[in-house]
Formats: C-alpha cells, structure tokens, sequence
C-alpha cells in the first residue's frame, strides 16, 4: 500500500481514492480512514510480540466503529474496554470475550454482570469498594471474576496533564503504597480469582522512559506479591504511545514493545504474559476528518475560515488545545493566508486550528489529520448537530462504516409533555 494519504496529481487521496469524491458522495464532514493503515499499525504491535508471551488488546475507546474494530478483530487482537457499551461493541465486532480486559474506573454492578457472564479475561479493578463490588457479583453469579489491580506507579508520562493517569494526583488506580496490602485483601475474596497487575500512565507518550520507569516499579510489586503467595501470571502495561500530530517523534511502535519486553525479561520475569493496550497508535494517524470551508470571513485581527466541521466533530482542540495538521485536499496555487480554522458552534472554543496558512476559497475541502483516534469516539450532538459518516477505504474500495446520523434519529428518543 501507498502511504494512507497521499497526493497524486495535486489532489489528497486515501489509499487509491481521492478524498474529494468521497466528500462529493457523502457528504462533510465525514470520518475518512484507511485500512491498510489500520493493518500496518496493528501488525507493527503483532510483528514485535511474535515469539513471545505478549498480547494486543486494542482500546476501543480511541475508535469505536464495529468495522474499525473488526478489522482488528480478524488480525487477532484482543480489546480493553470501559464500559458495557464497549463491551457490546468489541463482542458484535466479532471479538472473543476471553480476549477482553474490562477497565475502568466506576464499573457498575450491571456491567459486572454481563461482563462475567460473558466471560471477559480479567477485571482491571481500581480501588478496594470496586474488590467488594465484584466478588459480590461473582458469589451472586456462582462465578470467580479474574481480577488484575491497577496500580498506579506515580511516574510523570510527561504529556498534557488531562491525559496523564499514573500520577498520585489522578483518580486513576491503587496508589503504589496501598497495592501489596490490596492485593492481600482482594487474595482473601473467595469469589476473585488474581490474575494478573495493571498499569496505565498516561497518553500520547513520546519517550520510552516513562514506561520503563512505571515497568521497574511495578515488578518490584510483583515480586513482593508473589513473596505473599499469590501467584501473578500477566503484566498489562497499558496503552499510550504516542503518534505524530506535529513534529512530535515519539518511539516506533516495534521500539517501543521490544525495549518492554526485554526489560521484563532481563528482570528476571520473561515467563509472564505481558498485555498490551494501545489505541492511539494504532487508529490515530489511520484517519482523517474531511470537511469543507463554508465561509471565509477576513478581519482586522484575525481572518477565519469557517467550515461545516466543529467541536462536536473533533473535540480534541477545544479541549486539549491539541494540534492537527489542516491540509487542503486540492491545494490552490497563490498567496496563502494565515486563517483560523473554525467551526459553526456558538462557542469561541470552537476551532479545528489556529494561524494556519492556506490558500482558500468558499467550497474547498480540507482534511484534518491524526482523527483516527479519539476523534468520532469523542463527538457528540451539542448545537443539535447529527454526527459524521465514518467510511473505510481498502484500497480502491469503499465501506460505509457509519451512515451520517440524521436529525430524526438525534430527536428520537424526545418527548414533549403531555397536553
Ligand atoms: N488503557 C487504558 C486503561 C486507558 O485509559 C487508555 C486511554 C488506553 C489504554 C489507550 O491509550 P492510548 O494508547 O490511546 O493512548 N481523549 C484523549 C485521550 C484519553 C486517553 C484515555 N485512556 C485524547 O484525545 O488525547
């Protein structure tokens, strides 16, 4: 396969299809991925892992569409997941549940159930009530949840600080200090089965320190526990590795999962299976957000393009101030401009992208990168918007992924009051 987005001829094409008759098909804005990009990233984590006790479990909160998750599915991935949503979701995309890890921070007694029922691989548990929780799902049931504690080692993953999770400030896992003792708690629960340690600190990482900084802490821990007499099979590291949005260079993902595995061998503990859970890396820079510029509307401090595409498309900016590369799908030639790129929404934290230079015109298509990931996941209907199309492309061939919602589907479930 070419590279996923490419110009050929001066026009930006995804795989062997240009952008623009997509957009003329579908409509903007509209979710743009590449299969193949898909498959290269997923292979880049299967390739590193061959020959070696070591699993993917893809987190389907980066990108939740079923064809996106079973493309990964069909390569042999296992998921995590957060919620009996995603769990509804990994299962109708042709997952196994016993290649399914359950994370999250508030699991509801509900989503216990049927994620037991159904049989999922381990329980990421975060806290001691969550310990309780389960084991009395579990009795009820006649089951033993398999349970793996997420400890949090408190290393600084050195990323924006609403994306870093494995800090003694974040809500996320059992502090470092209390995981020996909770393990020894959750070893006593007659309806919980220790399987395995967790960690996850953070996202769009770009160093391989920090992971093997929370690896050597963690280890430690393992040894420890085991020193208790609880047995523990896997590590699941986490997710997190970061991808290009800029000049961003963070490790390849081969790097990355050889310089794990080799730490956990060197240690001394090459016999346990190790997890990891990647999302970002694999679907990020697989996909696009297509839109088109509906106004160009000049001023004296700024001049703003505005385009059919808006926070409730892409929320990343607005809330991460985060950068993605806007490029235009048939770029112009002339003078570029320095614009905003800004959406519809009545919120001044509505932009795509600030003080970008292009040449434009009312009508022309941009693409905005890196929206593979945590981009359509995170949408929603805010200024009554219905969501984007989602559209996979293998090749020369189209799959609608996602229909583009409409507006009797967003009104659906509303009722006025009685008369
Ligand atoms: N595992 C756990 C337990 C997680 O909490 C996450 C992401 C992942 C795996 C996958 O991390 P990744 O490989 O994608 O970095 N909405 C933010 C990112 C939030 C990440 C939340 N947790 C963004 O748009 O940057």
């Amino acid at each position: 396969m070419a590279r996923p987005f490419e110009y050929i001829d001066g026009a930006l094409h995804v795989e062997n299809v240009p952008l623009a008759s997509l957009a003329e098909r579908f409509g903007t804005p509209l979710y743009v991925y590449s299969r193949g990009a898909l498959e290269t990233a997923y292979r880049a984590y299967a390739k590193a892992c061959e020959g070696r006790r070591a699993s993917i479990h893809v987190a389907v909160k980066a990108n939740s569409n079923l064809a996106v998750l079973n493309v990964f599915a069909r390569a042999g991935a296992g998921f995590d997941i957060v919620s009996g949503g995603e769990l509804a979701r990994a299962l109708k995309a042709g997952a196994s549940a016993d290649r399914i890890v359950f994370s999250g921070v508030g699991k509801t007694a509900g989503e216990m159930r049927v994620a037991l029922e159904a049989g999922v691989k381990c329980f990421n548990v975060e806290s001691i009530p969550e310990l309780d929780r389960l084991n009395a799902v579990a009795a009820e049931l006649g089951k033993r949840a398999p349970v793996s504690l997420r400890v949090n080692p408190d290393v600084d993953p050195k990323t924006h600080p609403y994306i870093s999770t494995g800090l003694k400030s974040n809500k996320f896992g059992v502090a470092f200090e209390e995981a020996r003792e909770t393990y020894r708690a959750a070893a006593r629960m007659s309806h919980l089965a220790i399987v395995g340690i967790d960690c996850h600190i953070g996202s769009q990482i770009t160093e391989i320190s920090p992971y093997l900084d929370a690896l050597d802490k963690v280890l430690g821990l393992v040894e420890q526990i085991e020193a208790d007499g609880v047995t523990i099979h896997h590590v699941d590291v986490g997710g997190g590795l970061g991808i290009r949005y800029d000049d961003e260079t963070p490790p390849e993902i081969g790097e990355l999962v050889k310089a794990v595995l080799d730490r956990i061998a060197e240690r001394g503990h090459g016999h346990r299976e190790v997890l990891f859970e990647p999302g970002r890396s694999l679907v990020g820079n697989a996909g696009v957000l297509l839109t088109r510029v509906e106004y160009l509307k000049p001023g004296s401090v700024k001049h703003f393009a505005i385009v059919d595409a808006a926070m409730n498309d892409l929320a990343r900016p607005a809330m991460y101030e985060a950068y993605h590369a806007i490029d235009a799908v048939k770029p112009r030639d002339g003078a570029a401009t320095t614009y905003d790129v800004v959406g519809p929404v009545c919120e001044s934290g509505d932009w795509l992208g600030r003080d970008r230079a292009l040449a434009l015109e009312p009508g022309d298509l941009l693409a905005i990168r890196s929206a593979g990931a945590y981009g359509f996941t995170m949408s929603s209907n805010y200024n009554t918007r219905a969501r984007a199309a989602e559209v996979i492309v293998d090749g020369k061939t189209v799959h609608v992924a996602r229909e583009r919602e409409t507006l009797e589907q967003l009104l659906a479930n509303e009722r006025i009051l009685p008369a």
